[in-house]
């Protein structure tokens, strides 16, 4: 007979995470569990699966919060089938190719600031040259210009 509950101690030996991570996961309500009658966390199998889409999500470096939201905007908060995961990798796909053009820009108008240290509002591209910018803003300007949506 297949197992159809398992415990915390069971599923995180199966994904490989500690248990300390599921209830931080649990916390922030990307997986959920049932106390049995003794009081212990018990998770229904599909777990496996939002752990391992978790997993996945980190690793492209998608932030809890938007791997919540993405949980969320499924119907009854199901686990991600096939489908849905084909789709929310390409979503993420596309943030992840922004970031790294956001990067790029970063690195590229850096260049002349590496192993400087003058942050002079002269001479320096990052922060805010001639002060050209004041009038769109405080700030680094030209970083929030190139950030990701
Ligand atoms: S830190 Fe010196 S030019 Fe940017």
């Amino acid at each position: 007979m297949e197992q159809t509950s398992w415990s915390v101690g069971q599923v995180a030996k199966r994904c490989g995470v500690k248990v300390s991570t599921l209830h931080f996961y649990e916390q922030k309500q990307l997986i959920q569990s049932r106390r049995n009658s003794g009081n212990q966390r018990r998770y229904r199998k599909d777990v496996l699966r939002r752990i391992a889409i978790i997993k996945a999500a980190q690793k492209m470096g998608i932030s809890l919060e938007s791997i919540k939201e993405a949980f969320a905007s499924l119907p009854n908060n199901r686990t991600p089938s096939t489908e849905d995961w084909q789709r929310l990798s390409l979503q993420w796909r596309d943030e992840l190719n922004a970031r790294i053009t956001y990067l790029e820009k970063l690195r590229d108008s850096m260049t002349g600031c590496i192993g400087c240290g003058c942050l002079s509002m002269k001479n320096c591209p990052i922060y805010n040259r001639d002060d050209k910018l004041a009038s769109e803003g405080s700030g680094a300007v030209i970083l929030n210009q190139h950030s990701p949506k």
